[in-house]
């Protein structure tokens, strides 16, 4: 049977998805309350919806800006933190937008699908971190093109710079933990099996199955929080 202590390991992933964010009250995407069951993606996140309504689009993000910026890393984002001061190498992959893991403290982290508090101009590509609140009116001051949140939508591709470290990161790593993503949305999806295939420890922690369980070979079958706080704790009971 595998030992889950975070201590015994020398480079540990941790591969976050939206479940990660839930304890600190932003919305999943799927499942009950998810974002996508309540808004429709085709009219506030791909690019033909911002060509066509930009302004719904902005308001839509600025929404989403307000949700965030009432929240606050929650004590798994923070347990990421301690484990990332006390070990050799740890690197956070995530698809979260929210910048929580940020906010907590954390600096190793590749953020695959972007973030809410970033824009970036839709034609040069300039990007401005904690960039301006979104409207309609605001543009590039190099090329003067629209800016748009600098996340990625649907039929966007994601950014090769960042594939790239992640990839590499999660092939090298010797433990690997997938907490809070449903393994639906590539190609982010399909990332943890280069963990399992080079042979890292590959955990999953997620109160339900996914599409991806059969790479974990331990499943941690709960909050991300309680969870979390177990294995960084390496509570032999996670064995049973
Ligand atoms: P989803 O909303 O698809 O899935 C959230 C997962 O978190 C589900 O599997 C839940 O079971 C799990 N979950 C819920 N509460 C949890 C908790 N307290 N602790 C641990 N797990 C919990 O979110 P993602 O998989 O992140 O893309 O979605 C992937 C991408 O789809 C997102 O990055 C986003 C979305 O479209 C973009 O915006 C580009």
């Amino acid at each position: 049977m595998p030992d889950p202590r975070l201590r015994d390991y020398q480079r540990i992933v941790f591969f976050t998805g939206a479940g990660m964010s839930a304890e600190s009250g932003v919305p999943t995407y799927r499942g009950a309350g998810g974002i996508w069951k309540e808004y429709d993606y085709r009219r506030y996140a791909c690019q033909n919806a911002f060509v066509r309504d930009p302004a719904a689009v902005w308001e839509f993000h600025n929404f989403r800006r307000g949700l965030v910026a009432r929240c606050d890393p929650n004590p798994g984002h923070r347990l990421i933190v301690r484990a990332e001061q006390q070990l050799p190498q740890v690197t956070i992959v995530t698809q979260n937008i929210d910048g929580l893991h940020a906010r907590a403290g954390s600096r190793s982290i590749h953020e695959l699908h972007g973030n809410l508090w970033r824009v970036r101009c839709d034609r040069c590509g300039v990007k401005v971190q904690d960039g301006p609140v979104l409207r309609d009116e605001l543009r590039c001051p190099t090329c003067n093109s629209w800016w748009r949140p600098d996340i990625v939508w649907f039929e966007d591709y994601l950014d090769d710079a960042v594939v790239q470290a992640a990839t590499e990161a999660i092939m090298g790593c010797d433990l690997f933990i997938s907490i809070g993503t449903s393994a639906v949305v590539y190609p982010a999806a399909s990332l943890p099996a280069y963990a399992a295939d080079n042979g890292a420890l590959c955990v999953e922690i997620n109160p339900d199955p996914t599409p991806a369980s059969h790479l974990y070979s331990l499943h941690l079958r709960g909050p991300a929080t309680a969870m979390l706080a177990r294995l960084a704790a390496g509570d032999p009971a996670l064995l049973t």
